[in-house]
Formats: C-alpha cells, sequence, structure tokens
C-alpha cells in the first residue's frame, strides 16, 4: 500500500477558488500527480515525479482530465430505490414515496443491500465521498458506515431524526433520538474515514423538544457537522411558521435551539429571507445547493451568484432520491441551467469546484478531500472528455481546456468516468 503510483494526464487543481479571482489565477494544471499510501505524495512534470519516486508505477490518461473526485454533499442514500418517481411535491412526495421507503430500513439486510447500490451507483459516476441523511433506524446508519468503512471510503451520514409529523413505524422521540445519535456517533465518528453527522430532518419533522436535545447533543459534539433542510418550497416555509409562530424565520427554528454553527450543513436554502442570508454568512454555517432537485420536485431557483458574492459557503448536491440524479456531471449541468434562468451562468471551472473544493469545505474537510494537493487524501476522479460521439465531436472543436470540459459537464454521464481511486485504491466496477 506504500507504492508510489504516478498518474499522468491533464491533473487539474484548484489554487484559489474561481469565485474569488479569475479562472487562470484559480486553476492549476500538471502533467501527472504521484500517490502514496492513500494520499497525494506530489504534483508537478512527469519527468521530475519519474526521478523523484524510482520504481512507481504509472498510469497514462493522455488527454483525459485528472482531478480530485466529486463529493456530493447532500444526499438520501435510502430514496435510492425511489429516485424519479412522478408528479409530486416536498410535502406529498415525502408522504406518498419516501416515507413509506423509509419503514424499510429497519431491516438490516435491506439497508446493507441499498447501501452498497448507492456505493456502487456515485463511485461509477465519479463520487468519492457522500454527505447521506439515514432513516430514523439505527441500523440504517450501521449499514453505510459498515459498507464505506470495508471500501476504504469517506463518508459523513447520520440517523435522520423526526418525532412528528411522519408516519407510525417512522418516528422516534426527543429522548431516544439523542440516544441513539450519540451511541452511532461513539460507534462511528472518526473511526477510519468515516464522519458522523446530528441529522434533524427538518423542523416540521421535529418537535421543538427534539430539536433542543440535538442543539445539546451538537454543542456536546461540535467537531460533528449537523445537516438539516432549510427553505426549500414555499409551502414548507408557511407550515413551518405555523409549527413555530414566535421564531423570527425558518432558520431561527433551528438558531433558537443551538443549531446555527460553523459545521451546519443547511439543504437548499432556496427561499431566504434576508436575515437568514446574513446570519448563515455572519455564523460560518454553510448551505447546499441541489439544483436536479430544485427542478425536479419544483422548489425554485437557489441564488448563486448573489451567495457567493456575499461570501457565502456553499456546497454542491444530487439531493437524491429527490435530486433525479446520481452524477455531480449531472448536477454541475443543472446548476448552470438554474443558474442561466437566473441570468448568472457559472463558468465550468466554477462548476467543478463547487463539486470539489466548495463541498469538501462545506464539510469542513477542505485540505483532506476535495482538491489534488500535497498531503491530501488520494480520491481521484479521471474524466474523459470524449466519451460519446455527440461529445467527442463537440469537445474536438475546443480552443482551450474549458471548451473541452464543458461539454462532459453538460452532456456527459458514467460512460466519461474512466477511473476512480478512493483513498489511493483504483476502483474495479463489476458489470
Ligand atoms: N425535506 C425534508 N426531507 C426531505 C427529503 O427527504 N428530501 C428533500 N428534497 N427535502 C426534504
Ligand atoms: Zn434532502
Amino acid at each position: 500500500m506504500n507504492e508510489t503510483t504516478i498518474i499522468s494526464g491533464r491533473v487539474l487543481s484548484f489554487s484559489g477558488s474561481p469565485f474569488a479571482m479569475p479562472v487562470e489565477a484559480a486553476v492549476q494544471l500538471d502533467e501527472a500527480v504521484a500517490v502514496t499510501g492513500g494520499r497525494i505524495a506530489a504534483l508537478g512534470a512527469l519527468d521530475a515525479l519519474t526521478a523523484r519516486f524510482p520504481g512507481a508505477a504509472q498510469v497514462d490518461h493522455g488527454q483525459k482530465l485528472v482531478m480530485a473526485g466529486f463529493i456530493d454533499a447532500h444526499a438520501h442514500y435510502p430514496q435510492t430505490g425511489i429516485i424519479a418517481s412522478w408528479g409530486k411535491r416536498l410535502i406529498d412526495w415525502l408522504n406518498s414515496y419516501t416515507f413509506p421507503e423509509e419503514m424499510r430500513f429497519g431491516d438490516p439486510a435491506y439497508a446493507a443491500g441499498i447501501a452498497a447500490l448507492h456505493l456502487d451507483l456515485t463511485a461509477r459516476n465519479g463520487t468519492t465521498t457522500i454527505c447521506t441523511f439515514c432513516t430514523i433506524h439505527p441500523e440504517s446508519v450501521d449499514a453505510y458506515f459498515a459498507e464505506a468503512q470495508a471500501r476504504g471510503q469517506r463518508v459523513v451520514a447520520g440517523k435522520t431524526c423526526m418525532d412528528r409529523n411522519a408516519p407510525d413505524g417512522l418516528r422516534d422521540t426527543a429522548q431516544s433520538a439523542y440516544d441513539d445519535s450519540l451511541a452511532l456517533l461513539e460507534r462511528w465518528h472518526g473511526l477510519d474515514r468515516l464522519v458522523y453527522a446530528v441529522t434533524p430532518r427538518f423542523s416540521p419533522t421535529s418537535t421543538p423538544e427534539q430539536l433542543e436535545a440535538l442543539g445539546a447533543l451538537w454543542a456536546a459534539h461540535p467537531d460533528c457537522p449537523m445537516q438539516t433542510h432549510l427553505s426549500e418550497q414555499t409551502d414548507e416555509i408557511e407550515w413551518v411558521r405555523g409549527l413555530y409562530p414566535k421564531a423570527r424565520d425558518y432558520l431561527d427554528t433551528y438558531e433558537q435551539f443551538g443549531l446555527l454553527r460553523p459545521g451546519g450543513l443547511f439543504g437548499h436554502a432556496i427561499h431566504l429571507e434576508d436575515r437568514e442570508r446574513d446570519r448563515l454568512r455572519e455564523v460560518g454555517a454553510a448551505v447546499v445547493h441541489c439544483p436536479t432537485s430544485n427542478t425536479f420536485i419544483g422548489s425554485g431557483l437557489f441564488d448563486m451568484a448573489g451567495l457567493k458574492a456575499a461570501g457565502q459557503t456553499v456546497g454542491l448536491a444530487t439531493d437524491t432520491g429527490g435530486g433525479s440524479s446520481f452524477s455531480m456531471l449531472r448536477t454541475m449541468a443543472a446548476a448552470y441551467e438554474v443558474g442561466q434562468l437566473r441570468g448568472t451562468p457559472l463558468h465550468a471551472a466554477q462548476l467543478l469546484w463547487l463539486a470539489t473544493v466548495g463541498s469538501a469545505e462545506a464539510l469542513r474537510l477542505g485540505g483532506t478531500i476535495g482538491n489534488l494537493a500535497e498531503g491530501a487524501e488520494a480520491d481521484i476522479v479521471v474524466l474523459d472528455l470524449a466519451s460519446t460521439p455527440a461529445i467527442a465531436q463537440r469537445s474536438d472543436r475546443a480552443q482551450d481546456l474549458w471548451e473541452a470540459v464543458f461539454p462532459t459537464i453538460m452532456m456527459g454521464d458514467d460512460r466519461a468516468i474512466s477511473e476512480v481511486w478512493i483513498g489511493g485504491r483504483r476502483q474495479v466496477f463489476e458489470g
């Protein structure tokens, strides 16, 4: 495991954020990256790395793009089986499709099967880290962590807590949510590459007592992230107003109970009020953009340009099964389209940055994953920029790197994923 492999190609890394500086200043291109013992050992010219690591194995990818693996900063692995379910908006979608399926995850064998399936489907799409909600069942958390641990994969996951407005069989209590979450956190957090996230589903499915209990749990374990949902649909916001009449706004339903701090991950955050935008940024909490979900469930258009210009930390995510794809390429394409609908198209470099560094920073894992840099964990994706005839005929005409990359972002799928490395191990996909 301590041997070195030198991977050559068009090796892309970020020396800064393309939201904060010109793309040319933010992006670094090298000929090769050396991987030793699960970490990035060096980036540089192929000759220089070959001289520095004599006897290293070599893998050449020619004109393919070699970069950090994608990070899906908000997903629901238990919804794998109900992805692409037709015609409902958020609350009806939860009641009609999501809750019945999530009911099944008390069965450890079922949970283990879907955990493995989800990790297979995402890895084939170049995703090397996922931050996922599980279900209320501790078994669903054990299943995901066990499967990720066996793969040497960095994942973030937590028991979804709900003690109201969910069907029988899918509710815990304030006390059991606290106790079960604590036991899972103690079992898994910090083990190998695993990270536990305190996970209240969203304010409508938790009583104030449950949010308070989870606020106390998070205060005792502040290095854990806390993931939830915020201001996804207007009906949902009205519902929250009725359930928490004293709260200033939706964000305040979390803030009141100690659930707004650095490490907070707020999925969607579309219909924000000014106070909410300011508080999220002041506190240093992250929001997570889930564009395929926002169009699929009809939620609205996220204000990426405005939030990034204000300095907000933003991650990018599939939100499967509300999202309609396991692919972060498809997710980047949807983020581009949402930007276009708001009159603010994102550059290809910004899209790639969001799917890697942006998500890593949202998870407070910047420097560890999400970028090819010396000392970082070796999670790598190799992208074929000519993976289908339709893409190839367009990228053939490219005048520069970005014209070569953008067709793959917009039109690419798992066929564009040539190779995936997780923790320095090349993945082999069956079938
Ligand atoms: N809000 C609360 N739960 C969910 C969920 O499972 N998916 C989405 N998209 N939004 C939610
Ligand atoms: Zn979600």
